[in-house]
């Protein structure tokens, strides 16, 4: 583990965990993989904005950190489009869809240049998109980021949030499903 970094106050604390364990004693991609279909995941799209250019992707890499101070955190494949939007502008926003909304899910997975189009939504105080009919959305300022593997963990203090009585959208074993109660 090591850290980088010019200056801490300047911008938010990366630290490179690039190897927990050496990999012939990781288990194998395949079954890894297999495993993680297994679980459960709320559907979020993050949405950020940098020097005017608005951007979203669906994810499922979302987690509650910590309720003091409110904190999350996103997991963003350093491959993606979304990843330095949000590495630059330090905003993000978590737009947890209601279960009526698996277009848009399939939309922000996607690579279309006209993203928003068609999609209604509002722009916050730092000009990042909220969707409209969600069940959620977390307002967050990037405060560290940790690159792991391929990916990058960014941990976000949550600014403002809202919620709504919908239902949300879920993912499980490559499909999108809905809650259902017992
Ligand atoms: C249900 C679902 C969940 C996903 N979750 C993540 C995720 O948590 N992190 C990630 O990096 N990519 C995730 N992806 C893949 C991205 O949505 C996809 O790579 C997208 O094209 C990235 O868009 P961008 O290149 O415009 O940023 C997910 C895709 C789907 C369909």
């Amino acid at each position: 583990m090591n850290f980088s970094g010019d200056d801490p106050k300047d911008k938010p604390m990366t630290m490179h965990v690039d190897a927990l364990a050496p990999a012939e004693q990781a288990i194998e991609n395949g079954a890894f993989r297999s495993i993680m279909r297994t679980m459960v995941n709320g559907v979020t799209v993050i949405t950020t904005s940098h020097e005017g250019h608005v951007h979203g992707m669906t994810a499922t890499a979302f987690s509650s950190v910590s309720a003091e101070p409110p904190t999350v955190l996103i997991v963003l494949n350093r491959s993606t489009r979304t990843h330095p939007l949000v590495s630059a502008s330090r905003h993000f926003v978590v737009n947890l869809l209601s279960q009526d909304q698996v277009e848009i899910g399939n939309r922000f997975a996607g690579k279309l240049d006209d993203q928003f189009a068609g999609v209604p939504h509002t722009l916050n105080e730092e000009g990042v998109p909220l969707i409209d009919g969600v069940v959620a959305t977390l307002e967050c300022e990037t405060v560290s980021e940790h690159t792991v593997g391929t990916h990058t963990i960014f941990i976000g203090r949550v600014l403002r949030g809202s919620r709504s009585q919908t239902m949300p959208l879920v993912y499980h074993d490559g499909s999108y499903k809905a809650v259902a109660s017992q």
